[in-house]
């Protein structure tokens, strides 16, 4: 798959995952995608703890996901990203450390994508149950926890073809300027 294909294809649909176990190496591909996001001053503050097998990834779930996301349980691998405060370049205050996590997740997700595999990336948990579930250093923070699945049979082709019909994204027109702030492009 090209990249502009898997950012096009992928989606987040935590309601349609398999619980087919992920290969080995497939974890592995998608974790060192993570891991060559740039990151400031290469400092690379994140972290990943993977969550793997049924009884492991139920009991996380059901002590530390909230509400409709309960039903990541599913899934074969829950990878729960950290970062480090202070591992950061702070730069006119900006803290950089979630800018830089944020591209290793994207290219885990487009890496995952590209596998044939599923993801959704979810902020609705419990820190500290998390935290203390999976021995987390205090000095770390858990930004986002996302399955890595085989997306379920039967079902998955729709509802990503669904989800992608109805993907709403702000206009370019909106977000992108030329020259100066609000200036369009030329016609
Ligand atoms: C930082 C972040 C936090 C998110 N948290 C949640 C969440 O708690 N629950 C959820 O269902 N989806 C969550 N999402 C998924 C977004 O809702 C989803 O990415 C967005 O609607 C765009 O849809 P798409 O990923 O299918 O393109 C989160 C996504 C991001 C990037």
């Amino acid at each position: 798959m090209e990249t502009l294909d898997a950012i096009r294809k992928r989606c987040s649909l935590k309601n349609h995952l398999s619980d087919r176990p992920v290969e080995p190496e497939k974890l592995r591909a998608v974790l060192q995608a993570a891991c060559l996001a740039p990151s400031a001053r290469n400092l690379q503050p994140w972290r990943f703890v993977v969550v793997q097998g049924k009884e492991a990834v139920q009991s996380l779930v059901d002590a530390a996901i909230f509400g409709p996301s309960t039903v990541i349980r599913q899934a074969p691998v829950i990878i729960v990203v950290c970062a480090r405060p202070g591992d950061d370049v702070t730069i006119d205050g900006k803290e950089y450390y979630l800018f830089d996590v944020g591209l290793a997740v994207e290219n885990l997700l487009l890496a995952a994508t590209d596998l044939g595999l599923v993801t959704h990336p979810i902020a609705s948990f419990n820190e500290a149950a998390l935290k203390r579930l999976l021995h987390i250093p205090a000095e770390f923070r858990v930004v986002i926890v996302t399955p890595l699945a085989y997306p379920l049979e039967g079902s998955y082709d729709e509802a990503a073809a669904e989800r992608l019909r109805q993907r709403t994204r702000r206009d370019l027109k909106e977000v992108a300027y030329f020259n100066r702030w609000e200036e369009r492009e030329p016609a």
